[in-house]
């Protein structure tokens, strides 16, 4: 019989090889709903992975609540106590490194990263954005797409590079666009599909079948070159 392969998190590059569970932070400036996915599913045993941290910019994120009612250890670091984005960024990485973690999870987390820390996690940092990259990169998604008269909308998961909502695509859920919503509306509607893509997303990196390699998305060894789409009502 064939042997299974390891589907676990295996560390790449400089580092030691690995056979235990993804360590995941999960990164916040809010309500932090995307968190509350990631709990969830790992209170339903869907996940298997670990959250060792959350951390915020933020000291009133809600998220930072939802962190605690699931025991999850926090840590805030505000932004604006640095003199520039570096220095934050690197108050962030010693906490993340701490607590040694292999996988970064952007969820709401609004602060763009310097090119220094984006070096420093290479290819382990996936971010969700509420738009169907590469269309509509940037802020107020939603009023944007029913500006235009979009028929369709939704959200990607893509790994993080210097460029911002600009990396590799991994995984987007798509829905039909309402012409009796507002983008209030269409928001909700799009978070609902990044509470079930993006733990998906977590679940391949942590399983070891996706990977960042040479500036690109690769699923199980190929490269990736659109991103996985699932399509909701
Ligand atoms: C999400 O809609 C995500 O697409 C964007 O920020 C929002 C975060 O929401 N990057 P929440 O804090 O997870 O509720």
């Amino acid at each position: 019989m064939a042997a299974r392969p390891n589907r676990r998190w295996r560390r790449t590059g400089s580092l030691s090889l690995s056979n235990s569970r993804c360590r995941v932070a999960i990164l916040i400036s809010g309500s932090g709903s995307n968190l509350q996915a990631f709990i969830d599913q790992l209170a339903d045993g869907r996940l298997d992975l670990d959250i060792v941290v959350v951390l915020s910019n933020n000291p009133d994120a809600y998220g930072l609540q939802r962190a605690a009612a699931a025991n999850i250890a926090s840590v805030c670091i505000q932004h604006a106590a640095f003199d520039d984005r570096e220095s934050f960024d690197r108050a962030m990485a010693a906490a993340l490194d701490e607590q040694n973690v292999d996988l970064l999870i952007l969820a709401g987390f609004m602060r763009i990263l310097s090119p220094w820390f984006v070096k420093r996690y290479d290819g382990r940092i996936l971010n969700i954005h509420p738009a169907l990259l590469p269309a509509y990169p940037g802020l107020n998604t939603h009023q944007r797409v029913l500006d235009a008269g979009d028929a369709w909308h939704g959200s990607t998961v893509h790994f993080v590079t210097e460029e911002l909502d600009g990396g590799p695509l991994v995984l987007q859920g798509r829905l039909p666009v309402r012409t009796d919503q507002n983008a209030k509306d269409l928001a909700a509607r799009v978070q609902t599909i990044e509470h079930q893509i993006y733990p998906d997303a977590a679940r391949l990196f942590a399983e070891g079948e996706l990977r960042f390699h040479n500036g690109k998305a690769m699923l199980n060894g190929a490269i990736l070159d659109e991103p996985l789409r699932r399509d909701f009502e």
